[in-house]
């Protein structure tokens, strides 16, 4: 666990973890930070906590210390989220002292009492306010559905800094760098692709909240932006806003100037012409993402698809249906209502065909309202007229989807 000061009485805790599925479904191959952060004026508050994820909160406790802040001396318990990556610790935290209060909005105060039969709370609204004397000052926003529906930001107005949990979060560990100051280039490079796997994978379902949160961000006078998972922003609070921003555009069809192959092929039929179609994409100089399924994790995968302009689902048919594993990432996909994509399909079938009918019954059940290119489908193996259709559809794709492109 690190220490890190952010402005005079407020100090970063923070650790890397490694090894999880996050939420218990996520691979992330590069990890995720969980900060917290201890805010000191005459009374001393915490707001959210970290704690191994096997739930032992003794290396918070040392970690406080370390930093002159006697745990026990602890008044406040603040809960942005009451998710357990950030709560998890708070009946442990019960045993070594009796006399906190626990500060969230009122719908994490029924969770704070399911979750951990902790019943001693403050319920905040909008605009209330915490004075821990020696100027701090602690505001308290409520961001409903950031994420889960008790979400609240925390402002602190002497350093102006906001507290904002999973909002303005990354993937992704840190090493020695914490602060976008520090970040060199190829790790600012980074914490941007993290954040876009963190938003599509953990985020995306509820990008109309996340545009309202953005806006309330707006409305607060930052100077500093201290997220849950992530670095902190001081030096450009507004570059994190704005990706966020732009993340949000990108769930609702918007992407990078790029294209996402997303495919399965069973015995290479389907793959003869996806090997054609990347030929076509590297002769038009598209930059693209090629994802096998199920080879590639569903993180990874939905991270591609959400950051592009343009799909290309390649995928043959495979009893009557969509072959599974592509159909499982197109519904994954939809779960996670990334829609407006511009697409475009083509695939083998056998002797029946079926594989474009589930297509269709998947974006439908989702809602997804994506904008496809005719489909082109081939008995067997693609001949020359099928790659010929094939390209006429990719270069009718990379038309349509230039009007979506945002970087
Ligand atoms: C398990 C299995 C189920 C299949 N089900 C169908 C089917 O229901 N209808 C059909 O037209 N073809 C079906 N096929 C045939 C495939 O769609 C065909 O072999 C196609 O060329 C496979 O493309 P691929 O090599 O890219 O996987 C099936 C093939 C397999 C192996
Ligand atoms: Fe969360
Ligand atoms: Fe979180």
């Amino acid at each position: 666990m690190k220490k890190l000061k952010i402005a005079d009485g407020i100090h970063m805790l923070t650790m890397n973890v490694d090894d999880i599925l996050f939420e218990g479904i996520w691979e992330i191959a590069n990890g995720v930070t969980l900060n917290s952060y201890i805010v000191q004026g005459e009374k001393t508050a915490i707001i959210d906590g970290v704690i191994g994820w096997d739930g032992v909160p003794e290396t918070l406790y040392k970690n406080m210390e370390e930093i002159g802040v006697d745990p026990k001396s602890i008044d406040y318990l603040i809960v942005n989220h009451m998710e357990p990556d950030h709560s998890g610790w708070i009946s442990n935290f019960r045993k070594i002292k009796d006399d906190f209060t626990v500060i969230c909005t009122e719908k994490a105060a029924r969770m704070v009492k399911t979750f951990y039969d902790e019943d001693r709370v403050r319920i905040v609204k909008e605009g209330d306010t915490l004075d821990l004397g020696r100027g701090k000052v602690l505001s308290f926003h409520p961001v409903p559905n950031v994420h889960w529906p008790d979400t609240m930001y925390t402002y602190e107005r002497d350093t102006k800094t906001l507290f904002s949990c999973d909002m303005f979060g990354a993937f992704g560990r840190m090493n020695e760098h914490c602060f976008d100051d520090e970040l060199t280039p190829e790790e600012m490079d980074f914490f941007e692709f993290e954040g876009i796997r963190y938003y599509s994978n953990v985020m995306a379902t509820f990008t109309p909240s996340l545009k309202k949160a953005i806006e309330k961000a707006k409305t607060l006078d930052i100077r500093i932006i201290a997220p849950g998972h992530g670095p902190v922003y001081r030096k450009n609070p507004q570059k994190i806003m704005n990706d966020y921003y732009r993340f949000s555009q990108y769930a609702e069809g918007a992407g990078k100037n790029e294209v996402t192959i997303l495919w399965g092929s069973m015995y290479g039929m389907t793959k003869k012409a996806v090997d054609f179609a990347e030929r076509v994409l590297q002769r038009e100089k598209v930059k693209y993402n090629k994802l096998e399924m199920p080879q590639e994790s569903e993180s990874a995968m939905i991270a591609a698809v959400f950051e592009s302009a343009g799909v290309i689902i390649a995928a043959p048919t495979y009893e009557y249906k969509l072959f599974p594993p592509v159909a499982a990432a197109l519904n994954e996909i939809g779960r996670k209502r990334i829609t407006g994509k511009t697409a475009f399909r083509f695939g083998s079938y056998g002797w029946s065909g079926g594989a474009e009918k589930e297509l269709k019954e998947i974006m439908e059940r989702n809602n997804m309202k994506w904008d496809f290119i005719e489909s082109v489908e081939f008995e067997g193996a693609p001949r020359e007229e099928d790659l010929k259709r094939i390209e006429t559809g990719i270069l009718e794709l990379l038309k349509k989807m230039k009007e979506k492109v945002v970087e």
